[in-house]
């Protein structure tokens, strides 16, 4: 049986938490294979939001089983505030939620290393959300780290005691102001771990490969975007992750050939929350518009989103990175209104007008070049239907689709699971 994957193709916070939780019904498990709780992925329905950081986006639905990849790093404080938020919804977390034991655990020590990386950056500091990710990831290749698996064994408290030694020599070199105390950090990740360990736990790349024997159809959920990957995000003002689809057989021990559908989300503008290039940004009132008109504040910090004019440039890249067989646009509804809207379909450079990502694309170096696309009056937050929608939206998803060269299968028209129109 195959996987299909989802994933945002933009600078994350496009809407995956809503189109997971939207496709789950189709599926038996769902699968977070990369990313830790730097990620805020927001669900509405019955009049209810939900954010969730690190357990995945099909745990409200009554049968899916929801794993936590090996991919994925995990905070248990911030995993056990998660279950606390959950409580009152009686979800069989027993039964449903299960945990890859080669996961990686972020120690109090890593957030620390996270806050003092970032200060000593002064104003190049990327913009982590300081959820101790980019350290826990260094420790993970750096062969240091600690997994899920290793509290189960005997040599676990000698291994964590040396390690957090290490980082608190690490936090001296940074020489940074940050006052904190070790003690109360660790009584607190140590009762959370507590939680942790009763959860199930399990080798989650066999119970991936039973899975796919048995039938079952699995869906694998993306953290960040694209354009945050390690590899081929705007290095280095990335996370420290494969967000990509290769991201998902790493992540969770899936074999490439074994993906079939492999769904991309964008939204019809572009934002980005933190440091680095962004090069369809707006500063002007249009710009506020769309932040005010979308809510853009991240779903994890709260922090103010940058926003700007969808980005064709970056998205047909992000197609071809992850080979993506669908898209998703989200967020046309927060466009109603404005009367021309913009979209970049080439960047100037030193060497030409390109259609392509090139190695730099600071706004020295790129110049983004615009058509532009008629914008249409009405609210789109009640209609429900593909022939109902207004004629210029239609024109405008058209257009997008024919440049991109991929079709566009779900249009979302507000946050609210049922605002979701399939094409
Ligand atoms: P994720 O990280 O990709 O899951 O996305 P976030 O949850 O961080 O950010 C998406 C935000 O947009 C959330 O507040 C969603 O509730 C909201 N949202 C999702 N789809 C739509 C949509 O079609 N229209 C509007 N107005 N809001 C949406
Ligand atoms: P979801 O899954 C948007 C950004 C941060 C920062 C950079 C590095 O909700 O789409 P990190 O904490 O990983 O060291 O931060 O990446 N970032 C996100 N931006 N959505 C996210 O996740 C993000 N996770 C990290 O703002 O610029
Ligand atoms: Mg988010």
């Amino acid at each position: 049986m195959s996987v299909d994957l989802l994933l945002g193709l933009q600078w994350g916070d496009e809407g995956k938490g809503k189109i997971v939780d939207v496709l789950t019904q189709s599926y038996d498990i769902i699968a977070r294979f990369q990313g830790g709780p730097n990620a805020g992925h927001t669900l509405e329905f019955e009049g209810i939001k939900h954010v969730l950081h690190t357990i995945p986006s099909g745990i409200f639905h009554p049968k899916a089983i929801n794993l936590i990849g090996n991919g994925v790093v995990i905070d248990p404080v911030i995993f056990k505030k998660e279950l606390d938020n959950l409580a009152p919804y009686n979800i069989d977390f027993a039964s449903k939620l299960l945990i890859s034991k080669k996961a990686h655990f972020i120690l109090p020590t890593h957030r620390l290393l996270d806050a003092a990386s970032e200060a000593a950056k002064g104003k190049a500091k990327i913009g982590s959300t300081l959820k101790g990710i980019g350290p826990t990831y260094m420790d993970k290749t750096g062969r240091n780290g600690m997994r899920v698996g290793d509290i189960f064994t005997k040599t676990w408290k000698k291994r964590y005691q040396s390690l957090v030694e290490k980082h608190l020599k690490m936090l001296d070199f940074y020489d940074s102001a940050l006052e904190f105390d070790i003690n109360e950090l660790e009584e607190t990740f140590f009762e959370a771990l507590e939680i942790l360990k009763k959860c199930k736990v399990v080798d989650s790349e066999n119970y991936l490969h039973q899975a796919q024997a048995d039938g079952k159809k699995i869906l694998a959920e993306g953290a960040q975007g694209s354009l945050l990957d390690i590899d081929f995000g705007t290095y280095p003002f990335v996370t420290s992750s494969t967000t990509t689809a290769a991201g998902a057989c790493t992540g969770l021990g899936i074999a490439p050939n074994k993906i079939k559908e492999v769904f991309g989300i964008f939204k019809a503008y572009t934002t980005r929350v933190g440091s680095g290039p962004f090069p369809t940004e707006l500063f002007d009132e249009v710009g506020k518009r769309i932040a005010k008109v979308g809510h853009e504040f991240g779903a994890t910090t709260g922090r103010p989103r940058r926003c700007g004019w969808i980005d064709l440039v970056a998205l047909k890249y992000a197609i071809k990175v992850n080979g993506v067989t669908q898209l998703m646009m989200m967020k046309g509804d927060v466009l109603s209104g404005i009367d021309k809207i913009k979209v970049c379909t080439h960047y100037k450079t030193e060497d030409g007008v390109i259609d392509y990502l090139p190695f730099d694309i600071q706004p020295e170096s790129v110049s983004p070049q615009y058509i532009d696309a008629p914008g249409w009056e009405e609210d789109l937050t009640e209609i429900d239907q593909v022939d109902k929608l207004p004629k210029k939206f239609i024109k405008y998803i058209d257009f997008l689709e024919e440049e991109l060269q991929t079709p566009i299968k779900i249009v979302s028209v507000g946050p609210d699971r049922k605002q979701t129109i399939f094409r």
